[in-house]
């Protein structure tokens, strides 16, 4: 099994290209179920996910190929099947964005449920709600949804009493293909249900409300899509957590390719806590964000995760692993899962200060941080054990590091030439 050792205490320096975004790649991987054509992906980052979801999309009988490195061209014109078995989606729940896709295009699928994850139970109840708006007769037995729509779905007004991301790009692909208007009311305004929004609608599909909370699609009534090739969206999770990878060592780092708005508020909690940064574009618009080591001590900050434009869950960990070298004490609500403080016995492991009241973690600062041996839970967990193993004094090893590989895309490899000491062992 691989694990991490990391030689903490090195400041970092240089460049790190930020990849294509996992977590927009997903659903662009489910949405060429609904292509006429061959559908041509750049910019994907090759982790395991991603490879997971392309053995799916074969597995229905698609055909992927890669030309080259974050390419993929997928053919969906001779699926056999429309069932989702449960050894793929269980290692992956983004499995459940082939529901909308495989329902509105071939009128039935069996998916099956996804089960809870180390965060949380993480129900998929408003994907299932939705379809059944859209005019799906859905069954939940023996472990699977299964669902049908022989005449095709029907355009419905959709509203999600809670804000759900896959669920929103879900209903949009659904949609798509559906007979009339859907309306979704409370969508998920996060880039990555953006993307998939533009490309439909880059591929003639008429739809409104774009990055809003309210959107409005004109399906095709089962007509399958002509694609242009899409670039992957660059992935602001990554990119926030290199950004504290710096932050935590107090370095000077440049991220290349960089989307200004999608990490606007991590950097207004990076400046509160005492870093500068400045957006630097090149001739061809790429856009590089430089940090520059603090000048002063890092002061505390408060922290509550919630949907997009604010506070990402996704960076929860990353910046509680940041606040255990700030002075004074550091809180964090974690709003949307319910169990998304697996980290905190494992940076306490390291020697960090904190504390747990319900949905609120207390960091008090700052803590020296002594290498241990730790465990990795779930994917962004990973990578904030990481961080601390960055500035703990001596070596850190981080075992399960098969979380990581989920979703970030030659990590070591990124962080060593930023001058960290990482190296990925076996035992
Ligand atoms: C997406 O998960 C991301 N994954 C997650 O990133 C991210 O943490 C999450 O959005 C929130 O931003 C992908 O995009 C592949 P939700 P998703 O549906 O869509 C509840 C990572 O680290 N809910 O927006 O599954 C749910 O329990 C991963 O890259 C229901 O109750 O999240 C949660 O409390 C981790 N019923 C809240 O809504 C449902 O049917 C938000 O979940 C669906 C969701």
């Amino acid at each position: 099994m691989d694990y991490l050792e990391i030689e903490g205490g090195y400041i970092l320096q240089g460049k790190v290209n930020i990849s294509g975004a996992k977590n927009a790649a997903l659903p662009l991987l489910a949405l060429s179920l609904l292509a006429k054509n061959s559908f041509e992906l750049y910019n994907l980052p090759e982790v395991a996910d991603i490879t997971t979801f392309g053995k799916l999309l074969t597995m229905l009988g698609a055909t992927v190929t890669s030309n080259n490195y974050g390419h993929r061209s997928i053919n969906t014109s001779s699926i056999h099947s429309t069932k989702a078995i449960y050894d793929i989606v269980r290692k992956m729940r983004a499995s459940i964005l082939v529901l909308g896709p495989l329902l509105s295009r071939f009128g039935h699928c069996e998916v099956s449920l996804p089960g809870g994850c180390a965060i949380g139970a993480r129900p998929v109840d408003l994907h299932i709600q939705a379809m059944r708006k859209l005019g799906a007769d859905i069954e939940v037995r023996g472990g699977y949804i299964i669902a049908h729509a022989r005449d095709g779905l029907q355009g419905a007004d959709i509203v999600f009493d809670k804000i759900t991301v896959t669920g929103t790009s879900n209903v949009v692909m659904a949609a798509a293909l559906a007979k009339g208007k859907t309306r979704i009311i409370n969508a998920a305004k996060e880039p990555e249900v953006v993307q998939i929004c533009e490309v439909l609608q880059q591929a003639g599909v008429h739809i409104e409300g774009i990055g809003t909370s309210e959107i409005e699609i004109i399906g095709s009534d089962r007509e399958i899509i002509e694609f242009k090739p899409i670039r992957v969206i660059p992935d602001r999770i990554e990119a926030g957590t290199y950004l504290c990878a710096g932050a935590i060592t107090n370095s000077h780092i440049m991220l290349v390719n960089i989307i200004e708005e999608h990490v606007e508020s991590m950097n207004i909690k990076l400046r509160e806590i005492g870093f500068d940064m400045q957006y630097q574009y090149d001739c061809n618009n790429i856009c590089t964000l430089e940090l520059f080591p603090a000048t002063q001590p890092l002061k505390a900050c408060r922290i509550t995760t919630t949907e997009y434009p604010g506070f990402p869950t996704d960076m929860q960990a990353q910046f509680m692993a940041l606040s255990t070298q700030c002075e004074g004490a550091s809180f964090i609500k974690e709003t949307l899962f319910e169990n998304r403080f697996m980290h905190v016995n494992e940076l306490q492991r390291l020697g960090a200060n904190i504390t747990i009241d319900g949905n609120i973690a207390q960091i008090n600062g700052k803590t020296e941080l002594i290498g241990a041996e730790v465990m990795a839970t779930d994917l962004r967990a990973s990578s904030a054990l990481v961080l601390a193993a960055l500035v703990a004094k001596g070596v850190s090893k981080i075992h399960r590091i098969y979380h990581l590989d989920r979703g970030y895309e030659r990590l070591e490899e990124k962080l060593n030439l930023l001058g960290a000491r990482v190296k990925r062992l076996n035992k």
